[in-house]
């Protein structure tokens, strides 16, 4: 059974959890974004944007509470195997894949607030908005907003393909660190 506190060689399982549930809203959340504002002014535009600001604010406070986790229960080292160059830049993307995402979210929620299209979470809770309605800065939050999600996507290639290569060419431990060690045989 894998810890729950984060080990010296594995990630434990609230890490887990809160790494894999935002992994997998923010590869919702692209998608829909592109789709919510590609659509013509319309009511099914507003309810597509509804649940992608929805979704955005959930993956917020999921990346505040990884982050506040993290400052608790410190991540397992990286291993002397891999070279000083590739531990720096697993520490750099890492740190970015916390820093980007919440810079990009605090963007699209200015940009929603400027814009007059208040967050109502899944039609539960108004979410206060961060500015009064300024069509001057609206578009300039969208830009924000759509900029800092370009830089996340460039992230993420590069994330995803790191975890890929430690994987299928490297063949170490890296990728089982952050997945349920009962998933790769270690109880
Ligand atoms: C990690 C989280 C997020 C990602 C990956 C993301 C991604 C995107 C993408 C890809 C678009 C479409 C850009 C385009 O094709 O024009 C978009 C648009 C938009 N996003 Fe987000 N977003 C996130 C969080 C948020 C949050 C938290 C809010 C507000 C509370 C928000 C509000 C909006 C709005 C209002 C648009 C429409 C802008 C337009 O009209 O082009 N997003 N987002
Ligand atoms: C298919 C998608 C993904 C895969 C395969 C993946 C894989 C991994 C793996 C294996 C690790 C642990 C590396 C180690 O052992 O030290 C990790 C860590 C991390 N991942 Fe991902 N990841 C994915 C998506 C994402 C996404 C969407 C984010 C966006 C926020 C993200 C953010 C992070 C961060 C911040 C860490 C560092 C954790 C820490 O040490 O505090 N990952 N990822």
């Amino acid at each position: 059974m894998a810890k729950f506190r984060n080990s010296e060689e594995s990630y434990g399982i609230l890490a887990q959890v809160l790494h894999w549930c935002v992994a997998m809203l923010i590869f919702v959340q692209l998608p829909l974004g592109v789709y919510a504002a590609n659509l013509p002014v319309s009511l099914a535009r507003l309810q597509w944007l509804s649940y992608h600001k929805s979704i955005g604010i959930t993956i917020l406070v999921l990346a505040l509470a990884r982050l506040a986790w993290r400052w608790i229960d410190a991540p397992p080292a990286l291993p002397d195997t891999m070279a000083l160059w590739e531990r720096r830049a697993a520490h750099a993307v890492h740190w970015a894949l916390y820093v980007v995402p919440v810079l990009a979210m605090l963007a699209g929620w200015l940009y929603a607030s400027a814009a007059g299209l208040s967050v109502n979470w899944f039609g539960i809770l108004l979410i206060p908005d961060l500015v009064a309605k300024n069509a001057e800065l609206a578009p300039l939050f969208k830009a924000l907003h759509h900029g800092l999600v370009g830089v996340l996507v460039l992230l993420l290639i590069g994330h995803v393909g790191a975890a890929a290569r430690h994987a299928f060419l490297v063949r170490d431990n890296i990728v089982q660190r952050m997945l349920p060690a009962a998933w790769w045989g270690k109880k």
